[in-house]
């Protein structure tokens, strides 16, 4: 076994620095981040927040979300958020929370899903293209995850999902917009199963949420994943991811508010009546109101102009990628993300080419994965395309 790197340790001086001398530190130390601006982050679904959430955040840092009674207002800016989500997402009657992320969302979702059921040894289906965090949600929730292949066009397979439907299953959960290429699940068909055998239905859209509600004006197929699916009871929807709001800002949307009734709790230590129904106790209030403000601001006409950028400079990536030889995307891309592929050289050495050349992708088992977010430009892609070209001619 390799011997561990010690990590490095501080104490905390006795006499306070100067803050000029902590900001130098800092700048110094964090110039190893890399930044948003640079255009090489290609593998993150976060962005640059919009500079208007960022005002907005700033000027709010104080409020706790986790004590309604001292911020009412900021609670019911919170509710007017989950309701502005719902209209998106074809429910405005909506109930739900501004969490801390994707993570929160599905965890809070398999545990009203296990809660409702009542069942010993619950199992939940997942295809196995879900985002770790449902490992997570079944690890801390004691509900065994049972995942399902994907069928040729990467989607969970509606049929094998039918065949693990078993008496103990409490949920059942769709992708809308998979980790690694994009891909939407066959929400309908997972909507019609769920509603023969009883169950409660889930659907991650936590990156699709904010992309595909705008497909149908912006002439792409309109693809059903969302509340107009009766079955659906719970999404997840994260505003730092295409929402462009700052982190954490993660968001879990209900059918109607009697499904989070039953991961709800009585905080009996603070002021007035107070019930929780996230994971989280005292939680960000700026996060909630600088996504309100944000919706407010860009409205969905905002929304869907970031989409369709995003949408136009992936489709010129795609071309660029077909164009270079040895390479292919995975598959078509629904959205903004892209699975590539090499036939003569293996990704994990074009991985570390790129590396070197300071980009940021992310490797998957049989292919690199790359998210053109608002903050990647024409040039930045033009420039990856070089780059990946140069690496291609110079490893084959
Ligand atoms: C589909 C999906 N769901 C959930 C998550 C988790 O989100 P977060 O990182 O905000 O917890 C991710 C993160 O990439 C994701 O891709």
């Amino acid at each position: 076994m390799a011997p561990e790197t010690p990590q490095k340790t501080r104490k905390m001086p006795e006499k306070g620095l100067p803050k000029n001398a902590v900001i130098k530190e800092l700048e110094t130390k964090l110039q190893k981040d890399f930044s948003y601006d640079s255009g090489k982050i290609l593998c993150s679904m976060c962005t640059n927040p919009h500079s208007f959430a960022k005002q907005i955040y700033r000027k709010y840092l104080e409020k706790n979300l986790g004590d309604p009674s001292l911020f009412p207002a900021s609670a019911e800016l919170e509710q007017e958020t989950v309701t502005m989500l719902g209209s998106l997402l074809s429910n405005p009657h909506a109930s739900g929370s501004i969490v801390s992320g994707g993570t929160e969302a599905n965890i809070i979702a398999l545990w009203t899903a296990r809660n409702l059921a009542k069942k010993k040894l619950g199992e939940v289906i997942v295809p196995v293209s879900a985002h770790h965090s449902f490992d997570k949600a079944s690890d801390l929730l004691n509900l065994k995850l049972i995942k399902v292949k994907l069928n040729n066009r990467f989607q969970m397979d509606v049929k094998a999902t039918k065949k693990a439907i078993t008496s103990k299953t409490v949920a059942i959960v769709g992708v809308a917009g998979s980790t690694g290429l994009g891909v939407v699940d066959p929400i309908g068909e997972l909507s019609d199963l769920a509603s023969t055998n009883n169950l409660y239905l889930h659907v991650d859209a936590a990156f699709g949420g904010f992309v595909l509600p705008f497909f149908k004006e912006l002439g792409y197929k309109a693809l059903d994943f969302d509340f107009s699916l009766p079955s659906v009871c719970s999404i997840t929807v994260d505003p730092h991811k295409m929402g462009s709001s700052p982190i954490p800002a993660g968001g879990i949307l209900f059918r109607d508010k009697s499904m989070s009734e039953s991961i709800s709790m009585k905080v009996s230590y603070l002021s007035g009546e107070t019930k929780e129904s996230t994971l989280l106790g005292t939680r960000s209030g700026a996060s909630a109101v600088a996504v309100w403000a944000l919706m407010m601001h860009l409205g969905t006409a905002g929304y869907s102009a970031t989409v369709k950028s995003c949408l136009d400079l992936t489709r010129k990536l795609v071309k660029g990628i077909k164009l270079i030889d040895g390479l292919d995307v995975v598959t078509e891309p629904i959205m903004n993300i892209v699975g590539i592929k090499s036939d003569t050289t293996d990704v994990h050495l074009i991985s570390n080419e790129l590396k070197k050349h300071g980009w940021a992708v992310s490797l998957f088992p049989e292919y690199l994965r790359v998210i053109v977010m608002p903050h990647t430009k024409t040039s930045h892609i033009k420039h990856f395309l070089d780059n990946l070209q140069t690496i291609l001619e110079n490893l084959t």
